[in-house]
Formats: structure tokens, C-alpha cells, sequence
């Protein structure tokens, strides 16, 4: 059974816990903003990517509060002073971030209520968190109303003009290693991902290779009950149905035993050791 739910005809009921918890894991921007009076703010958003690498530009969306329709004052602050520092949130300090969540008003300073330290950015006003091991500074360069009702996102979009890295987070080609950086994610109502060496793992993807496609998968290894499209799709991945190497004791197996033997060498990362088993 699948549940559906008909927007247009105005079924929008559980629609943010719907959407929140589909759309995950989201990774979570904790943004550094000032306003015209000298203000500064810190909030976590995880409506929020990457969209473009030339120019770099990010985009968060501080959403209308449903309860009572007003808004964010990270969005009433990049009206004021086009800019701001997006900071990446580690386990380290997750807590700390939900706890900037609160709706604290606007002369409360979040950095000192969460316990951040500021350092100065060097081409902005809005300060950088020392604690986050990837900050961004930031110009915003529009701003896009999505709607006016409660729940109504804006789209803030930000240019990176200068990106710091924490080297403690890099590995010895000076590239980010996920094992290091430690995200967290957000999924829904109080769940968030941590990004561990239980929760990685790889799925090669040359770049420089086609892989042949499911749909050239000799039939009876395509129609197998036995083997998962994720597993298919392993096979599918080398370019050419590979050669046989030599005939073993193996190729007396039945189809269905070959097919085992190969789930099981799939599962231990051997994906030519497994087309050996099925040829
Ligand atoms: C991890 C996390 C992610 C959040 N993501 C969003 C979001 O994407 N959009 C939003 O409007 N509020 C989000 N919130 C809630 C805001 O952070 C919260 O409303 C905050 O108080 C806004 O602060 P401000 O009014 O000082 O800008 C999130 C909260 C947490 C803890």
C-alpha cells in the first residue's frame, strides 16, 4: 500500500514532518549573521547545499514560523547587511548548535549563549566560529521569497568569497576527509546522522569507465531471485562482461548456488571474483 498525499487539493496536514524526515540526511549550515545595529546571530539551517562551484554559491532557507508567521532574524539580518559566515556542524559541537536553535531575541548574542568563540572574518562583518572546522565567508547576493504564509521558505544565496579549512580535517593530498570532519546531518523531528567509520563506506564510481548497464547483463544472471538490484548494479559497473579465467570445481554448481556464492563475494567488496563465479 502506498499513502499518497494530494497537495493541490489542499491536503496539507503533517506536510513539514512529511517533508523534513523525506528529505534527509540534510546537512546543516550554522550561520553567522549581523544586523544594521550590530546584532550578531547565530542559527543552524538544513534546507541547505551547494548549487554552483563557479561562482561558489551556497543557499540556505529560513522558513516563516507556522505557529505565528513572523520570521527568522537570520533573514531579517542579510536584508540588512548582505552578508554572512556559513559554518559546517561536526559532532564536536552539535549540541552547542541546537542549542543556538532557541528562539532567543534579537540582542541575545548566540555565540555566547552556546559557547563559541568568535574570530573576525577577513573580508566581512559577520564572524567566523572558531569551533567549526569549515567556515565560509560569504557575500548574499539575493534573496528569494518563496511564499508569505507560515512555513514559507526564502532562498538566501550566498557567494563564497573566502573558504577556511581546518587542516586537522585534511588528509595528506590537502582533500577533506570525511573520517576526520565528523558531520552531522539532520533527518526528522529530533534525528540527526553522524558521519562515522560505521556509517562510510565507498561505492567506486570511475569516472573514466562506462559501465555496460543492467540491461546488458546476461539474462539469467538480470533475472536472478536470488541477486539485488544494488548487486546487479556492481556488475553492471564493469565496462565489458569480463573473460573466464579458468574453469574450478565451481562451475558444476547449479545457477542458484553460483548466484549465493556471488552475493556473498559481492558483499565482501570482490565484484571480478563474483563474475568469475557466474560465467
Ligand atoms: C539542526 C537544525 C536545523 C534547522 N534548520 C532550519 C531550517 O532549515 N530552516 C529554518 O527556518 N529553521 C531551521 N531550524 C530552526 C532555526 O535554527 C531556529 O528557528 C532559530 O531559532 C532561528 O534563529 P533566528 O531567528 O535567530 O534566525 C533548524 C534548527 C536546528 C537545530
Amino acid at each position: 500500500m502506498i499513502k499518497t498525499i494530494d497537495i493541490q487539493s489542499g491536503e496539507t496536514a503533517g506536510l513539514y514532518q512529511y517533508l523534513s524526515a523525506a528529505v534527509t540526511p540534510r546537512p546543516i549550515a550554522f550561520v553567522s549573521t549581523i544586523d544594521s545595529e550590530g546584532n550578531e546571530n547565530l542559527s543552524p539551517f538544513s534546507f541547505f547545499n551547494v548549487f554552483s562551484v563557479n561562482p561558489p554559491i551556497l543557499v540556505f532557507s529560513p522558513v516563516r514560523r507556522v505557529r505565528n508567521n513572523t520570521s527568522k532574524h537570520t533573514l531579517d539580518n542579510v536584508h540588512q547587511v548582505k552578508e554572512c559566515v556559513i559554518s559546517l556542524v561536526t559532532e564536536e559541537i552539535a549540541q552547542q548548535v541546537s542549542l543556538a536553535s532557541c528562539d532567543f531575541d534579537k540582542e541575545t548574542n548566540e555565540f555566547e549563549k552556546a559557547g563559541f568563540t568568535e574570530i573576525k572574518s577577513d573580508l566581512i562583518i559577520p564572524s567566523r566560529i572558531k569551533e567549526s572546522p569549515i567556515n565560509f565567508e560569504c557575500k548574499v547576493n539575493e534573496v528569494i521569497t518563496l511564499g508569505e504564509e507560515g512555513g514559507a521558505g526564502s532562498l538566501v544565496l550566498c557567494e563564497v568569497l573566502k573558504m577556511h579549512i581546518d587542516e586537522s580535517v585534511l588528509d595528506e593530498n590537502n582533500a577533506i576527509d570525511p573520517f576526520k570532519l565528523n558531520i552531522v546531518s539532520r533527518l526528522g523531528a529530533n534525528w540527526y546522522g553522524k558521519t562515522n567509520k560505521d556509517s562510510l563506506y565507498e561505492i567506486a564510481k570511475p569516472i573514466s569507465r562506462m559501465g555496460m548497464g543492467i540491461d546488458n547483463l546476461p539474462e539469467e544472471i538480470r533475472k536472478s531471485v536470488i541477486l539485488t538490484g544494488n548487486e546487479l548494479a556492481i556488475l553492471a559497473s564493469a565496462e565489458n562482461i569480463p573473460a573466464k579465467k579458468e574453469f574450478t570445481p565451481i562451475d558444476k554448481k547449479n545457477t542458484e548456488e553460483k548466484h549465493i556464492l556471488a552475493k556473498e563475494l559481492l558483499s565482501q567488496g570482490k565484484a571480478e571474483d563474483a563474475w568469475q563465479i557466474l560465467l
